[in-house]
This record gives structure tokens, sequence and C-alpha cells, in this order.
């Protein structure tokens, strides 16, 4: 079963690429590690294994980069946008200052990788601009500030910004970087595949048994006996309850619009309102002109606020053009999915209760491509049993007691969606327009119901095969979302996103169709 289409929308990156192609596995393998899931942190831990001389596969069954690292922005920050103050609060000092080293050490990796491999991905130093934003004051600036020097980066506070729209005072926050996410990778995959790294696309993960080997079944048949096993699934398909109550799946916006080459400074700007928004510039296809990308109004997955990308996009609009003089029109829109962890830093290392042999990396964050390369080298040490300073911070079996509030915010959320079993449905079979999506209720059986351009109806069942949940129809990425731990699924309700591994199960039409 090769991958569903993950979303409608159309990221910037994918325009004008080239991408290298590899073949679905057909045959049964054994090999030493074998990673599920080809985007920043599969292919991470691929190449830096690859490098290791470590026999390693990775299979996906889309493309290389085809999950959310291709909807991301790729601001690759150590500045943490949790925010420093908060990582204090829950993981303390110290730990604090082990994040921001991790983060710094996987940007200076990543450059690395780019000079050693030659990948033309526009990688560039730039310095970082933590702004205020509507509802903080500057004592939250200057108590950020403190926090960030503690943890050992060298910020410069500023009260005159080169961004007066974003307002005077800010930190600046020296070597951040940004890249082109796709060319990136995919000369990440290249350098793993020169190294002997097996890059297998198209091919599904059905089953993950774990053992000594670890057996994966995947849905062509083939199957793969691995020594270790990397869950990079962006969220884990092969486990039920852990790590899903620690994390919470968002959606992020972004747009990009035209502004004239040189008018806006190449930085990375963020604001500290909640939710956040992100800036940075990128190339255009146009002549004399540069790409402002302006991302945030995340929202919970699945809510109605997240599937009304309409009004999250014209939000950002209002909010870039108040800041931005001389922006063009708007030609890029998309969004994407993230999982935040409730404390803020990402889940990478052994799987829990999965024994030694079981890796997990997710929990990205808005920061899961620096996480990303912090899994490609946590995860080579921990395979090849290497001490990591950085790897009981990343344990993904640690407990988030001292963020026991967010913890419970998030639960309390996802427990209250299992309400939704008790309202009617959304509309009836002849509310639901062409090319679009309802849930209908029809006696105790909740339906996902998708019209096609012709007029023909796809009716799966509207319960979540993960937990149970009812998923939601998305009408600008036409999916249909769980609003639980993240699942999505494409409008005939194929799986495109965990944790479910399995499709909407097939139903019969409601009434008489
Ligand atoms: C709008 C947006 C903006 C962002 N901006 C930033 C930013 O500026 N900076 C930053 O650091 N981060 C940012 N992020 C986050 C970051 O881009 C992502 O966290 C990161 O790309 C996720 O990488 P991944 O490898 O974990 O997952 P993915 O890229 O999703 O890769 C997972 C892969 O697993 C495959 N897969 C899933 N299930 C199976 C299965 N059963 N069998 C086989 N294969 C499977 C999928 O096909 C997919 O290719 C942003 C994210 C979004 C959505
Ligand atoms: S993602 Fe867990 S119930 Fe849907």
């Amino acid at each position: 079963m090769a991958r569903a289409e993950d979303g409608t929308s159309v990221p910037i990156w994918v325009q004008g690429l080239e991408a290298p192609t590899f073949p679905a596995l057909e045959r049964d393998l054994d090999v030493e590690v074998a990673i599920v899931g080809a985007g920043i942190a599969g292919m991470s831990v691929a190449y830096e294994l690859a490098c290791c001389g470590v026999p390693v596969a990775v299979i996906d069954d889309g493309s290389v980069g085809g999950g959310q690292t291709q909807r991301t922005t790729a601001h690759l920050a150590s500045a943490i946008d949790d925010r420093f103050t908060s990582l204090e609060k829950w993981h303390g000092a110290e730990a604090a200052r082990i994040a921001a080293a991790s983060h710094a050490a996987a940007i200076d990796r990543i450059e690395r990788i780019v000079e050693q491999e030659a990948i033309d991905c526009g990688f560039e130093r730039v310095d970082g601009f933590l702004f205020l934003g509507r509802g903080k004051s500057r004592a939250d600036l200057d108590l950020e500030y403190e926090a960030a020097r503690r943890a050992g980066l060298a910020p410069e506070r500023l009260d005159i910004s080169p961004f007066p729209g974003l307002g005077a005072a800010c930190i600046r926050f020296p070597r951040q970087a940004q890249i082109h996410p796709l060319r990136y990778l995919h000369g990440l995959a290249r350098g793993a595949a020169a190294r002997g790294a097996l890059v297998f696309e198209g091919t599904h993960v059905a089953r993950i048994e774990e053992g000594e080997p670890v057996r994966l079944s995947t849905s062509r048949g083939a199957s793969v006996r691995a020594r270790n096993v990397v869950v990079a699934t962006n969220a884990p398909i092969h486990t039920l309850f852990a790590l899903h109550t620690k994390q919470a799946a968002y959606r992020s916006f972004v747009i990009g619009l035209s502004v004239p080459e040189g008018s806006v400074q190449r930085a990375l700007c963020w604001d500290m309102e909640d939710p956040y928004h992100y800036v940075r510039l990128c190339e255009s296809v146009e002549p004399a002109q540069e790409v402002l990308l302006v991302g945030g109004e995340d929202r919970r997955l699945g809510t109605r606020e997240a599937n009304d990308a309409g009004e999250r996009h014209a939000a950002l609009e209002r909010w870039a053009r108040d800041r931005f003089p001389a922006l063009g029109p708007v030609v890029h829109r998309w969004s994407g999915e993230v999982m935040e962890p409730v404390d803020g830093l990402a889940f990478i290392g052994a799987s829990p209760g999965g024994g030694s042999h079981l890796f997990v990396a997710t929990g990205d964050s808005g920061m899961g491509m620096t996480h990303g390369a912090i899994a490609g080298m946590l995860l080579r040490d921990l395979v090849l049993h290497r001490p990591s300073p950085w790897a009981s911070l990343y344990d993904p079996s640690r407990k988030p007691v001292r963020a026991a509030l967010e913890y419970a915010r998030e639960n309390l959320e996802t427990a209250a969606h299992y309400l939704d079993w008790l309202r009617g449905g959304d509309a009836s079979l002849p509310e639901i327009a062409v090319d679009s999506g309802a849930v209908v209720r029809e006696g105790l059986r909740k339906l996902a119901v998708y019209r096609d351009p012709d007029g023909a109806l796809h009716v799966r069942s509207a319960t979540c095969p993960h937990l149970g949940c009812v998923v939601a129809w998305n009408g600008v990425e036409r999916t249909w979302d769980c609003p639980c731990h993240g699942s999505r699924f494409d409008r005939f309700g194929r799986v495109v996103h965990g944790p479910a591994n399995r499709d909407l199960a097939p139903e019969e039409p409601p009434g008489n169709g």
C-alpha cells in the first residue's frame, strides 16, 4: 500500500524540485538497523549510522521527506520555541542548558553535513529575533533573556530592532540558520545511500513485533528482521498509549507573500504570543522577488478552528500586512501537523516498554528539524552503546512531573472529544457538497462520508482506529483528522498520519445510500 495524500495544500518547497526516487521493498530483508519513516528524523538516523558503517534500511510508505518535513518552514534554532523560562520550570536550569547545547550542536551538524555532502540547500547562518507580541510585557522578554543566558547561549537584548513593525524591544540570538528542507533531506538520503544505506519508498510498515530480532511486516508482503528498529513516523505507530498522552497534535499554518528582494533583512523572527508567529525569507521563482514565509495560528488538530484554514490564513495575512510594509500578494498557503510534547522537548530514545532494541523519535514540536538532527546523533550513540550527554533529557520514558498542569490540560481536552459520540452528525447526506465531506449520524453509527467530484459517495466509519475518537472533516487539506492524538486519513479514509496505522473501516452507506 502506498501512502495516501498527506494533505492537498502544497508547500513552497515542492515547486520545481527534482527528487531522487527509491524502490519499494519487494523481498525479505535482514538488516542491523531498520528505520521506519524517511523524514528529517529517520533520514538523520540513517545517515549517522551509515557514516559509522552500520548496515541500515529506511522504509517509508510515501517518499523521502513527503511527511511533515515537506510542510516545515525549516528555521534551525537553538532559541527554544517553548522558551527557556518554561524549560527551566519543567526540567530545571541544567536541563535547559543541555537542551540549548543540543540544538546548537544540531545546527552545527547540519552545517557540516551540508559541506561534506555538497548539498545545495541554501544553508545560511542568520540571526534570530524574539519579539514580545500582544499580551506580553517587557518583563517577560527580560526573563527570557536571562534564562537564555543561563542556558549558555549568547543572546543580546536590543531596544531598537531591525524589524520596527514587530516592535522595538527584542532579543537577538546569533548563529541560528535556515535551509531548504527537501533539498537538504534529499542530499542526506543520497549521502546515506552512497554509504550503503538501503532506502525504500512506497512501502507501508503494517506491524512491528518486538523481540530479537525485531520483525516488521509490510503491506507489500515482504518482511524485515532487524537487530534494532527506529520508529520515526512523526507520531509513533507501534504503541497505543505510551507517549500519546504526553504529547498533543496541533495544526500549524503558513502563508508565503511576495516581497521585493532585499527589502526585508534575512533573519528568523518569532513573537511570544500563544500561539506564536514565525517568519523567514526564502527564494522566489519570480525575478527580483523573495517570499516572506509567515507561520503560526496553531490550533489543536481536528477542532473547528484548526479545520477553518481560510480564517487561519486570513489572520496570518492581516498580522503580516500590519507589520511588514511592501508586501505583495500571497503566493503560497499550506498547513501541517506538529506533535507538541507537554514539557517542551522531543522524546528520543528507547521506546517505553519496548526492550533494548526498539527506539523512537517523536514530540518534534515547532523544532522538529533540529530535534530530527538530534535524533540522528543520539540514536546513533544509543544503537552503538556509546554514552550521550542528551540521553536522559530526551528519554521517552520520562514523567512530565513538573509539567503536570499542561499534561492535565491536554488530556482533559482529549477526554472531552469522546463526548463527540453523544452529538449528532455535522450534516445530512444531501447537504454534503461535491468534493467535500462530513460526519453523518445514523442511529449509533457515525460515518465519515466524502462526496467525490462525480457525486459518488465514499463511506467509512468515523471511528478512529487508534482509540475510538470521532474524526472531523478538514475542508482545506481534504483529510479526516482525529482530535484525540493526531491521526489523519485522506478523503477516502486511507491513513496518512499516526498513531493510527490502519485505514478507517469501510461502511455501508446510510439509509438507502
Ligand atoms: C507548518 C509547519 C512549520 C514548521 N516549522 C518548523 C521550523 O521552522 N523549524 C523546525 O525545526 N521545525 C518546524 N516544524 C516541525 C518539523 O518540520 C517537523 O517536526 C519535522 O519535519 C518532522 O519530521 P519527522 O521525521 O518526525 O516526521 P515526517 O517528516 O512526517 O516523517 C515521517 C515519515 O514516516 C512515514 N510513515 C508514517 N507511517 C509509516 C508507516 N506505517 N510505514 C512506513 N512509513 C511511514 C511518513 O510517510 C513520513 O514520511 C514545522 C512543522 C510544520 C507542520
Ligand atoms: S488518534 Fe487516538 S483516537 Fe484517534
